[in-house]
């Protein structure tokens, strides 16, 4: 019997100082290919992420704008729900971190770990911009990483060599605001006592919640030991005040991922059938997965599960971590001029297309993915168009012109169920998350289907009366195995397998994929995707 699961997922939070670009995106893409491929399976499974609205990085960008930055989150928020929606990505919430449920959530956490003495008192030395009179936040600090000495790096941690540091620590800092030195001044700051949770981290990093490779490499941070971590900011900041403090804010990173906890909690009270600590209690039986960028593996592997030990919830049951997006080979930066708006694709191209293009490049590794322009076009018109979208169109014209839309009453059973055999491999590989692996079986059946009608060739055997029969069953054939690949396929493109659905007159699912289309009619074929031309792609840059 099948046993249904219940699944939590998220995506990390994006910030409200910014538009979703293609590195975003893949994230999204990654995420929800998993969640409908859960969903399509029958498992009870809620998706959601929200805007990381707090930090000094949104202060200063209302600042800039001239306007509150509860009005700019407001705005930006509508637009990466607006973007998301847009590429179909099925969030069953998606939230804000600047609500009252996470004010609530964040204060019950810092008191409980303050009840439990996980949370500590210090003085500590602080930059100070004395231009800009602010303590300097992390992100408008650079310099040399005192790890690895890598320069330009920010305040908080180093993206040569993953480490996460105090801001005071880099050496030779320069404020990017006034481009001055800053001085140290004192302040009393409230750190979480990371270093207690040693021996539970590195138990549940044992635990299967990473790959191999990743937990490696965490292996370095275990190494020159865990540290207290600073969780405050001075005023002014843009965030969640600290209770019984004057002053004092949460830094963005305490409040950020409790955001997961405070976004299913809205998530419930819309919807009463779910109980919130059925999901987050701390023995809780349910599934919990974050998909992340492995830029901020640091936060999610050591300081959130230590946070939710030491306050009682539940942990992670896995993180699926991916590389960074390049686009032709370069890192997207907006000075570049390469930076890609989810806005602006959606000008020029469609959603499905960068969907399957990154389902194609994706598997369960950190590796950073190029976006290539011309690989792209290949993939989209040699995959998608030549060798999937064909064997529908090639097989509907002669079902529709010759037999009125039937399909024949039989077709070659065992070639077929040669088709759902690999159902089990393409579904360890979603299940897995390797959708490159699952790309490759699903084209090598495309492949195989084609030959099948080129063997054939019913265009042929048309001429001839007496095949006629002939005809119609190789064809219902060719659009079974069309069939089955976009079953496969419907995770990874969701307007395409709707338009699959109305011309076959069927729902895509896995569960009735042993069973046949025959003796049934299906609707007079229209085009299901249309070719892409490299000059779309070329437009997007130069616009
Ligand atoms: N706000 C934090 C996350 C808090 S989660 C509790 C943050 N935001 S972000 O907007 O900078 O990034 C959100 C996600 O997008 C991260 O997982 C990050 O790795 C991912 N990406 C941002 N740029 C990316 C690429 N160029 N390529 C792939 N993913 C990238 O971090
Ligand atoms: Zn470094």
């Amino acid at each position: 019997m099948f046993l249904k699961k219940k699944i939590l997922v998220t995506c990390a939070l994006p910030y409200s100082n910014g538009s979703i670009h293609l590195g975003h995106m893949l994230e999204h893409i990654q995420a929800d290919i998993w969640v409908r491929y859960h969903r399509m399976c029958g498992n009870e499974i809620y998706f959601i992420c929200a805007d990381d609205a707090h930090g000094t990085p949104v202060m200063l960008k209302a600042k800039k704008l001239n306007i509150t930055p509860e009005k700019m989150i407001k705005k930006v928020y509508f637009e990466h729900i607006s973007d998301l929606r847009n590429f179909n990505i099925s969030y069953d919430n998606y939230y804000t971190t600047h609500s009252n449920e996470n004010f609530f959530f964040s204060k019950l956490i810092f008191n409980r770990l303050k009840k439990k003495k996980f949370i500590k008192k210090k003085i500590i030395k602080q930059l100070y911009d004395y231009i800009y009179n602010l303590f300097l936040p992390d992100r408008f600090i650079k310099g040399k990483c005192p790890n690895c000495y890598s320069i330009n790096q920010y305040g908080d941690h180093c993206e040569n060599c993953g480490i996460t540091y105090g801001s005071i620590e880099l050496i030779d800092p320069i404020s990017i605001l006034s481009h001055t030195t800053p001085i140290l001044c004192n302040s009393e700051h409230y750190f979480f006592d990371l270093p207690q949770f040693y021996k539970f981290l590195k138990n549940w990093l044992n635990s299967g919640v990473l790959e191999e490779k990743i937990k490696n490499k965490m292996k370095e941070w275990f190494i020159l030991g865990l540290k207290k971590w600073d969780i405050t900011r001075d005023s002014p900041y843009f965030g969640f005040k600290i209770p019984n403090s004057i002053n004092k804010y949460f830094y963005v990173w305490l409040d950020a991922p409790i955001g997961y906890i405070s976004t299913f909690k809205n998530l419930c009270n819309h919807n009463k059938k779910l109980n919130f600590f059925e999901w987050w209690k701390k023995d809780s039986n349910t599934e919990l997965y974050h998909f992340i960028g492995k830029d901020i593996i640091y936060f999610h592997s050591l300081f959130w599960p230590a946070i939710l030990e030491g306050s009682n919830f539940r942990k992670p049951t896995k993180l699926f971590v991916h590389g960074h997006i390049t686009l032709n080979g370069l890192k997207m930066s907006k000075s570049k001029g390469n930076f890609i708006t989810a806005k602006k694709w959606l000008k020029f191209l469609d959603s499905d297309s960068l969907r399957y293009y990154y389902a194609s490049k994706l598997s369960s590794n950190i590796n950073d993915i190029d976006f290539n322009f011309y690989d792209f076009v290949y993939k989209i018109n040699g995959d998608v168009v030549n060798k999937i979208v064909n064997l529908a169109s090639r097989n509907a014209y002669f079902i529709n012109n010759y037999f009125n839309n039937n399909l024949s009453k039989n077709i070659d059973i065992s070639f077929y169920l040669k088709f759902v055999e690999k159902s089990k491999i393409i579904h360890e590989y979603f299940i897995k998350c390797k959708f490159s692996h699952a790309i490759k079986q699903i084209i090598i059946l495309s492949d195989i289907a084609n030959y099948y009608i080129d063997k054939y060739k019913p265009w042929l055997l048309i001429k001839n009366n007496l095949k006629k029969k002939e005809v119609q069953k190789i064809c219902s054939m060719g659009i079974n195995m069309f069939r089955i690949i976009m079953i496969y396929i419907k995770p990874i493109m969701p307007i395409l397998s709707q338009k699959t659905e109305l011309f076959l007159k069927k729902k895509l699912c896995i569960h009735n994929i042993k069973y046949p289309l025959i003796n049934r009619k299906i609707s007079k074929f229209k085009p299901l995707f249309t070719r892409i031309n490299i000059n779309d792609l070329k437009k997007i840059i130069k616009e």
